[in-house]
């Protein structure tokens, strides 16, 4: 939150005046040991049913904060407790985990991110929000800003996928839309920005295991998106599950606090990831809850989520003096400091006629479907077979996923409906002449080795001119806990799609997953490729208008594709090596021993960047106007791109630059810069890239941040593996 963050040296000494830091501290000093710690506190209220005196723990003042609830006259209750039953009448902060969307689903944050529309992802995340405030919701635990790359890792679907770059804008433009200003309820919003740190660089991608990360990495690679976001004012995060290098994260005070609070001066709140703090027990850093509650406090964590640690120890942790009170007043000063920036104090209850007004309104709907259509992303097209004509006599729709709902909303989806969704099957169908032409049969089950329809599916396929085959993910295979480690076609539908390819027929192969997904051998079976991710509730339809022509895609991937899991880690912008593949490097004996495999290429299936459209794109005439620029300069690039086809589209242009010699290694390519831009058929247009060179640094060897002098090599092109080359150098 950006409002009033003037901070006193001291919460509790520095309460003077009516501005809402004052405003806090006043309220501090008013207030008991125990309602304190009430405020660091964070209660599910689920587990009103486990331990049914959560309503009188709220008349004590003894929660600050209630999650997992949606429904706004059960929220305006407990929020009547808090204020008007409770001796200080504090409101609570009611926390949701809106990932993408809250009623109207949008696609899940990874396929959203490959639109790299910023606009259209702020325009997404306030919606949400707008939903979200007008069901009572203040508190938003997203976005999710983890690095992800390695695809093993459910959570990949949460995020902008891996680069750092995009992150950060993307981090930037999801709280600013979450935390809109003026929205319909009249309400505000606290984004709550997760999970720090590292949480992405789990090791063999397994979901919350350990994550050992240099402090260089750490800094140049995880980090900085959640810098962004706080750049942007983002009220709170969320503090992860995982270690890094034997510290876990939530009791880990070089992030939490030498990082957060001293380096960037941020001060916002710090919520701890649900019992992250009692996980410090199995973490084998704390001998109990007690000594859990010590560690994370101290460390920086403001407020425990469903821990009970602060609730049970902190207390006797006070009084005995383990943790300083003043420890424990700075983390309730940001919390009430928080309550206050969301005008909770003014404003505590929901108009309870808001959600009839605002949820599932038209032009969220409108949205969802855009953002289905930009994120989806064409990887291949021979032939072209794609569009598909609407004309097409015969068309076998085939596919575990073909005519099914839930699987299309993708993880995460809290409050969403299935049986508002729209069937691939219903969306192909509204396309042709003669519904009787499409003939659907699954082939499969989605995963495992049941019971399956091969044989149907294959006369289905030898009747029709084209078969369509929607394979891939349900929405339960990614996201939280749900990491895989093999991450080709699940259960039987490789053994389907051989079926159908031995027919001959042509065949659009259409993915819905959650992840990137490694699949050489679909690669080859079909002759086009497109995948549609889990895109929310218009999913169907956004990918029939794309099949059909009436959309041209435009998406291109945020995260790398392997061609095997043993290739992972894999992203564009991996070091050089001083025995690189390609290129110089090792004098030893020559060829074999290089940086690679002898089993597999270093190549991935598609790289970082890329993606098709239904038209062609040429660059032409790079030119570096600044090929010497002082280091606190701007440095101007620019390129042009002419759509060569015959269709109007959208192409994403993308800026990499490499620091050639520095005093750490550097990464052999970094996106510096993208353009998203629309041409009709035979249009040119100057792309014009302007970037500071301050942009252009790195964690030196002595851990602070340096922009070097040196020759750097640019890039203008449409992915990572193509585009115009230059040169530039900046001059100390
Ligand atoms: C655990 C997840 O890691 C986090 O992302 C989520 O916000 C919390 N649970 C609350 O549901």
């Amino acid at each position: 939150m950006n409002k009033d963050t003037a901070t006193p040296t001291s919460p509790v000494t520095g309460a003077r005046g009516t501005s809402a830091p004052d405003r806090a501290g006043k309220l501090l000093r008013r207030m008991t040991l125990a309602e304190k710690i009430g405020q660091l506190v964070q209660i599910h209220t689920r587990e009103d049913m486990v331990n049914p005196d959560l309503d009188q723990k709220i008349a004590q003042g003894l929660v600050g904060s209630i999650f997992g609830i949606s429904d706004v006259a059960e929220i305006n209750r407990y929020q009547r407790l808090a204020v008007q039953a409770s001796r200080l009448g504090i409101p609570l902060l009611v926390g949701n985990d809106v990932i993408h969307g809250f009623r109207t689903v949008f696609p899940i944050p990874l396929a959203e991110s490959s639109s790299w529309d910023l606009p259209l992802m702020e325009q997404t995340a306030r919606a949400a929000a707008e939903e979200a405030s007008a069901s009572g919701t203040n508190w938003i635990f997203a976005p999710m800003v983890d690095i992800a790359r390695d695809p093993r890792w459910g959570r990949i679907a949460e995020g902008a996928g891996e680069d750092v770059f995009l992150g950060r804008a993307i981090a930037a433009a999801r709280v600013r839309g979450f935390q809109s200003a003026d929205l319909e309820s009249g309400r505000r919003i606290a984004a709550c920005v997760k999970h720090y740190v590292g949480y992405g660089a789990a090791e063999g991608g397994r979901d919350y295991n350990t994550a050992d990360i240099s402090e260089r990495t750490l800094r140049d690679v995880y980090l900085p998106p959640f810098q962004a976001a706080f750049d942007a004012g983002a009220g709170s995060l969320m503090s992860s599950f995982n270690e890094i290098g034997g510290v876990p994260a939530s009791g880990n005070p070089l992030i939490l606090r030498t990082i957060l609070r001293d380096e960037w001066g941020w001060q916002g709140v710090v919520l701890s990831d649900y019992e992250a703090i009692r996980e410090l027990i199995p973490h084998g850093i704390a001998s109990d809850l007690r000594d859990a509650a010590r560690l994370a406090i101290t460390a920086g964590v403001d407020m425990d989520m469903m821990s009970y640690a602060y609730a049970d120890h902190l207390a006797e942790l006070v009084a005995d003096g383990s943790v300083p009170e003043v420890t424990v007043d700075e983390a309730i000063w940001r919390v009430l400091l928080l309550k206050l920036q969301l005008g909770l104090f003014d404003q505590p209850y929901t108009d309870e006629t808001l959600p009839d007004k605002i949820i599932l309104r038209p032009d969220f709907q409108d949205l969802a479907l855009r953002a289905a259509r930009e994120g989806m992303v064409l990887l291949k097209n021979d032939g072209p077979i794609l569009p598909i004509s609407r004309n097409t006599r015969r068309i076998a729709l085939i596919g575990p996923l073909a005519n099914n709902k839930t699987d299309l909303l993708g993880c995460w989806t809290m409050f969403g409906q299935k049986d508002e969704v729209e069937t691939i099957l219903e969306a192909v169908t509204s396309y042709v002449t003669d519904s009787a032409s499409v003939l659907q049969v699954s082939g499969c089950p989605i995963a495992g080795d049941g019971p399956d329809d091969i044989l149907p599916a294959i006369e289905a396929a030898r009747s029709a001119d084209i078969v369509i085959a929607v394979l891939g993910e349900s929405s339960d295979m990614s996201g939280e806990a749900h990491s895989r480690a093999h991450l080709g076609l699940p259960g039987r539908q490789q053994e389907l799609l051989d079926a159908l390819a031995a027919t001959g027929k042509p065949i659009i192969g259409v993915l819905l997953t959650g992840r990137p997904l490694s699949i050489p051998s679909m690669l080859d079976q079909v002759d086009a490729l497109l995948v549609a991710w889990h895109s929310g509730a218009r999913t169907a339809r956004a990918l029939a208008d794309i099949l059909f022509g009436v959309i041209n895609p435009s998406g291109k991937l945020t995260a790398t594709w392997p061609r095997s899991e043993g290739q992972i880690p894999i992203y564009y912008s991996h070091k050089n090596t001083g025995r690189p593949a390609q290129g110089e490097g090792t004098r030893q004996f020559d060829e074999p021993f290089k940086s690679r495999y002898i089993d597999e290429s270093n190549e991935p299936l598609f790289p970082f960047g890329f993606g098709l459209s239904y038209t062609t794109f040429a660059y032409s005439n790079l030119v570096v106007n600044t090929p010497v620029a002082a280091h606190d300069r701007r440095l101007v690039v620019t390129a042009t791109v002419k759509n060569t086809g015959s269709r109007p589209g959208d192409e994403i242009a993308q800026l990499y630059v490499r620091d050639l010699v520095a005093s750490v290694t550097r990464p052999v390519k970094e996106l510096k810069g993208f353009q998203r831009i629309t041409l009709a058929p035979g249009e040119e247009r100057q792309l014009h890239f302007e970037l500071d060179t301050a942009e252009l640094g790195f964690t030196g060897p002595d851990m602070r941040y340096i922009v070097e002098p040196g020759a750097f090599k640019v890039w203008i092109g449409p992915d990572s593996t193509h585009g115009l080359e230059g040169d530039f150098t900046i001059k100390s």
